[in-house]
């Protein structure tokens, strides 16, 4: 009850039109100023790199990365680490100020810092083989769109791997800081499933997350050709209405 009063409701609301403003203006403004900071008090860029490093997503033998929502390069710095020297690397965000931001903090010349809506990814299909999504899918107002373009552009054999807001009552908090909303585990399980992905391992930051439940949802996703091909075939264009995947409220 008191995680879903104070849980940030707005961007559930928003139509698909108004909310890459609210999203720019939030990481644009003081928000974003502050994300870096936010990030190791919170040890949440310091558990990234512990999954990183320990290849529990193992990243080592990828050559083409796309880090969605880089924010202020909090995965970004260590996919540079881990990966050879001579992989390409995008850093992609709706937020220019974000972009300038991460550039400043990961002093690498090897990633491309792009701009654009992870809902419409500006690359070819099958471009990447490894795409890392953190914190950034809790921004939509659904997230199935944005899943089938992370599969669209994914290679075959590669892997994505999301990091998002669950809704507990941690995840309500954070929904209210950064403007953003909340899943279900398994319901967004389930779109990832929908979205012609398939869920091949739940990942936690440590043996603690998992016993207790927490950290967020990460999933490392695959492509499911045969899924995805089937429900194309079925589905008539318009039948991307998708189901709340909150907790039934
Ligand atoms: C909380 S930060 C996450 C930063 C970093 N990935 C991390 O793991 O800490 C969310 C970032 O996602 C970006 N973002 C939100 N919605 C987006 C969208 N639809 N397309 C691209 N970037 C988006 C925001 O501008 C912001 O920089």
């Amino acid at each position: 009850m008191l995680r879903r009063v104070v849980e940030f409701n707005g961007i559930r609301r928003l139509p698909f039109e108004q909310y890459r403003d609210h999203v720019q203006q939030h990481y644009d403004g003081p928000a974003g100023a502050v994300l870096t900071m936010a990030s190791m008090i919170s040890l949440h860029e310091p558990l990234i790199g512990h999954l990183i490093r320990g290849k529990k997503f193992d990243v080592s033998q990828r050559k083409s990365l796309l880090d969605v929502g880089s924010g202020a390069g909090q995965v970004l710095g260590h996919l540079l680490k881990e990966v050879d020297i001579d992989a390409n690397f995008v850093a992609f965000d709706l937020s220019q100020k974000m972009l300038r931001r991460a550039r400043l903090r990961v002093k690498d010349e090897r990633p491309n810092f792009i701009s654009g809506d992870l809902m419409q990814l500006p690359f070819a299909d099958e471009s990447f083989d490894c795409i890392t999504c953190g914190w950034v899918i809790e921004h939509l107002p659904d997230p199935i769109p944005g899943l089938k373009e992370m599969g669209r552009v994914l290679a075959p054999g590669g892997s994505i791997l999301i990091m998002t807001t669950e809704d507990t009552f941690a995840g309500a908090m954070t929904s209210r800081t950064w403007k953003c909303r909340t899943y279900n585990r398994k319901r967004f399980q389930e779109a990832c499933v929908k979205a012609g992905l398939q869920l091949k391992a739940e990942l936690w930051f440590s043996k603690i997350h998992r016993f207790f439940r927490m950290g967020g949802i990460l999933v490392e996703l695959t492509r499911d050709d045969i899924r995805a091909i089937t429900e194309d075939e079925t589905t008539s264009p318009n039948s991307d209405s998708t189901p709340d995947l909150a907790t039934s409220r």
